[in-house]
């Protein structure tokens, strides 16, 4: 049996969920997924702590060839396929990654889970070509994803302020050296996933290009762990992550409160209970459609607003992140805002300012 579940609508998601478990836990379940260009809840199942990204945002809609952002906030995941470690772990079923003796496909109780390999390492998508694979359902949900239209911007701003805010973002606020580019973010896949590739990346050396801040990111590998000296104390934090797709913005739980970050800042369920969350040397940039639906805003959602994002001391490193000394005031603060609201699949994209791009041109 195969069970979807879509809403328009994020607050009743999790009860859905629930209530399904609760209803079909004595019928196979092949996979229960929750997709939805609003599905931007806040939940507790990642790696890190808060809200799930909003599937719009992890292809690209504007002019030009689509692109994939890397997925999860810290950059731990290359494919869609990846998310059957969800589908078993989080959302209950049996997956799509399994095989089965000939003919036997589709009775679930003959099919067997296939191990999955850690993160980052051999593509999940690999597993379905092995022989007696059952299903290519995730390469079909990944097709299905890339249509996944962002929310239409507000109508109702005013077309002046947005032309400001605009030019903000572009230029005096530098938003455009982390969120410039296809799909509203530098971030992207620029390797097919292979286990050769995969394999490679984790032994290719990274340096971050010299106009980087050295803030912004200590990665030395392109696919490794979050390093040590990101987190004193902690030590590095698993799973391996993209390394040119993150940047440390001072946003890893609550600058002003080291209490609130350790509570807040842990992974959960088989990830490890209780063990710190990745996150302090940097996150993987988000895309920007359908901030209109968004709030809270940050991984965490401890930004209520757009205007709190960009006005709470606590945030100031990401605010200044482009363009250091960046103060803009109430007015201009609306302005960048009314910019914000008006992005979706229509706004011409801005290009990443020569320099900024992390990711090599082409791997191998
Ligand atoms: C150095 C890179 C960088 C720069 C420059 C930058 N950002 Fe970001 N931005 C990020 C990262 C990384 C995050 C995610 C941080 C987190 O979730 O903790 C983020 C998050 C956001 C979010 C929240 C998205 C969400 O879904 O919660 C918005 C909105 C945003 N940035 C807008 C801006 C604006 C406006 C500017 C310019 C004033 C800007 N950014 C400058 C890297 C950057």
């Amino acid at each position: 049996m195969t069970v979807w579940m879509s809403s328009l609508d994020p607050a009743p998601l999790l009860e859905c969920r629930g209530a399904m478990e609760a209803d079909f836990t004595n019928i196979p379940i092949r996979r229960a997924l929750v997709f939805g260009s609003m599905e931007r809840t806040t939940s507790s199942i990642c790696p890190q702590s808060g809200q799930t990204t909003s599937t719009d945002g992890s292809f690209s809609h504007g002019a030009g060839p689509q692109k994939q952002r890397i997925f999860n906030w810290t950059g731990i995941l290359d494919e869609v396929h990846d998310f059957e470690a969800n589908t078993r772990g989080v959302s209950g079923g049996k997956g799509a990654i399994t095989t089965a003796p000939p003919g036997s496909c589709g009775t679930l109780a003959a099919e067997t889970q296939q191990s999955l390999p850690a993160g980052l390492a051999r593509p999940v998508r690999e597993l379905e070509s092995v022989p007696n694979a059952c299903t290519h359902d995730f390469t079909e949900m990944d097709a299905f994803m890339r249509t996944i239209r962002p929310p239409r911007g507000l109508r109702t701003l005013d077309p002046a302020s947005v032309a400001r805010g605009a030019t903000l973002f572009d230029s005096s606020g530098g938003c455009v050296k982390c969120h410039g580019g296809s799909g509203w973010t530098a971030s992207r896949l620029f390797y097919s996933p292979t286990s050769a590739t995969n394999t490679a990346l984790a032994a290719a050396p990274f340096s971050p290009p010299p106009s980087w801040p050295a803030s912004w990111n200590n990665h030395t590998l392109q696919i490794e762990p979050q390093k040590a000296a990101s987190d004193p104390g902690v030590g590095a934090v698993a799973p391996a992550q993209v390394a040119c797709v993150l940047r440390n913005v001072g946003t890893f739980g609550d600058p002003s409160n080291a209490n609130v970050t350790t509570v807040l800042e842990i992974k959960t369920g088989a990830a490890g209970p209780g063990a710190r969350a990745q996150g302090a040397g940097g996150f993987n940039i988000p895309s920007l459609y359908g901030l209109q639906v968004g709030a809270p805003f940050l991984h965490h959602g401890l930004a209520p607003s757009l205007d709190a994002l960009l006005s709470d001391p606590r945030w100031a490193g990401h605010l200044t992140a482009g363009a250091p000394g960046f103060a803009p005031d109430a007015s201009a603060r609306a302005d960048l805002v009314s910019f914000l609201l008006s992005i979706d699949a229509t706004t011409p994209e801005l290009p990443l300012p020569s320099g900024l791009d992390g990711c090599p041109t082409t791997f191998p």
